[in-house]
């Protein structure tokens, strides 16, 4: 199956890169192929173009032997791992565009007998719109098992957490849909070489729609919790301490409320549910839409606050969609600070976001949005807003804040 010519991993992304590295860890040679020229230049020079904890030395060690090459060029290989984005269009289809162009620089270097997994995160079909995308391109190919000029198909989901994706990537459980039966037992010799989880074989509609099943599972577990938080508020009760007491119950689970839901990942994948079943997904669709208006309810929270003051100053804590990562993608955090910025064109609001450089082009040309580490913005704030639980926030002296107006919404600072 693994050739000494490598495995390609097209995509090095976020899931891509820690997946070539990681295969790349258990000596199988790998390369990785992305179309943005500074990714490859600065892969092949060991370093990771994005923020993840306790990657960097393993994708150091992998590229210095040799093990992990990045390219731009798609080359021949037995088998190839797809990890492109799946974003969804206006109407929350999924917008193939990246999968398709993968799969042309795919399609060109076929011969029969190959395999093709998708990891990318997709709706049922996928998959077999992929093989036949890659049919159309190559009439002379088939993907029926067993032909000599077969080339068979797979999905296999990714269920890495950021922030712990190497760890995870070596134990996590892997649902593998293949498209035909042989491409299913393709896919799992392929994870076996690279994967301590159990290979779970299904069809790959199967493995398509259990992937967004997890993620819309968690949508609507968090909606709970933000229902419960605006129920709280009314109500003057702290909701971390009613879910944390209510999750003594040995069947009750409740996850965390907080300023919305973001991400490529939760914040997505129900909404390919509800596209492709838009009359039955009643649920689905309504927990993405009470997630969804919880930024305003935050941004709501801070106007009536900042009613008090002529020109507030309005430390924001975090921009990223979760907690120590830099990933900014859907990151509800970020949209309210945006609006805060236009709603309150007195206020000043200071930014802090130890994980991300400078601040994103949708803060840029906001006058009164700059970016400040935590000390000196929290010595500034009339108003301290937290939005992220990153670790640094955590540390923060309690008494420093005892003069401000708090508006924790990870319930940090209880
Ligand atoms: N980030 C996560 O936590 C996560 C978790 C599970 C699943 N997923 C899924 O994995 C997939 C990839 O997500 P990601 O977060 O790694 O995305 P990403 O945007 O971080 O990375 C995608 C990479 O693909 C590259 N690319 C695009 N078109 C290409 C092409 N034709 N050939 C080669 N490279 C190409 C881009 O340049 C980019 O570097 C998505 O479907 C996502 O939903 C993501």
């Amino acid at each position: 199956m693994l050739t000494s010519c490598g495995t390609p991993v097209i995509g090095l992304g976020y899931i891509g890169l820690p997946t070539a590295a990681f295969i790349a860890s258990k000596g199988i040679k790998v390369i990785g192929v992305d179309v943005n020229e500074r990714y490859v230049e600065q892969i092949n020079k060991g370093e990771v173009p994005f923020y993840e904890p306790d990657f960097e030395a393993s994708l150091t060690g992998v590229v210095h032997k040799g093990l992990l090459v990045a390219q731009t060029e798609t080359p021949h290989a037995d088998a190839y791992i797809v990890a492109v984005p799946t974003p969804f269009n206006d109407d929350y289809s999924v917008d193939t565009k990246f999968i398709e162009a993968a799969a042309q620089q795919i399609a060109r270097e076929l011969k029969g007998g190959e395999l093709v997994v998708l990891e990318s995160t997709s709706p049922p079909g996928t998959t077999e719109k992929m093989a036949e995308f890659i049919l159309q391109q190559r009439t002379d190919l088939t993907a029926t098992d067993g032909r000599p000029n077969s080339v068979y198909f797979a999905h296999a989901p990714e269920r890495v957490l950021p922030g712990r994706i190497m760890v995870e990537m070596a134990e996590n459980d892997r649902v593998i849909g293949g498209l035909t039966p042989v491409g299913g037992e393709m896919a799992r010799d392929l994870y076996a070489t690279f994967s301590n989880g159990e290979l779970l074989i299904t069809d790959a509609r199967t493995a398509e729609l259990a992937k967004l099943t997890e993620n819309s599972f968690r949508d609507v577990n968090i909606a709970f919790a933000n229902e419960l938080s605006i129920i709280c508020d009314k109500l003057g009760i702290d909701v971390w301490e009613l879910i944390e007491l209510a999750n003594h119950h040995p069947r009750v689970n409740i996850l965390q409320p907080g300023p919305g839901v973001g991400g490529h990942c939760i914040a997505v994948d129900p909404w390919f549910i509800v596209a492709a079943a838009p009359e039955e997904a009643r649920l689905i669709r309504w927990a993405r839409e009470v997630n969804d208006s919880k930024p305003r309810y935050v941004i709501g929270k801070v106007l009536t606050k900042a009613a008090k003051f002529k020109a507030p100053v309005i430390a924001a804590l975090g921009i990223a969609f979760k907690a120590d990562i830099d990933d900014l993608r859907e990151s509800p955090s970020l949209e309210i600070v945006r609006e805060l910025a236009i709603e309150l064109p007195a206020a000043s609001i200071r930014v802090v976001e130890p994980n991300v450089a400078s601040l994103p082009e949708r803060l840029g040309g906001l006058a009164n949005v700059q970016q400040q580490d935590l000390d000196t913005a929290i010595d500034a704030a009339d108003i301290v807003l937290l939005l992220v639980d990153h670790s640094p926030f955590k540390r923060v002296d309690r008494g420093r804040l005892e003069e401000k107006v708090v508006i924790d919404m990870k319930g940090v600072w209880r």
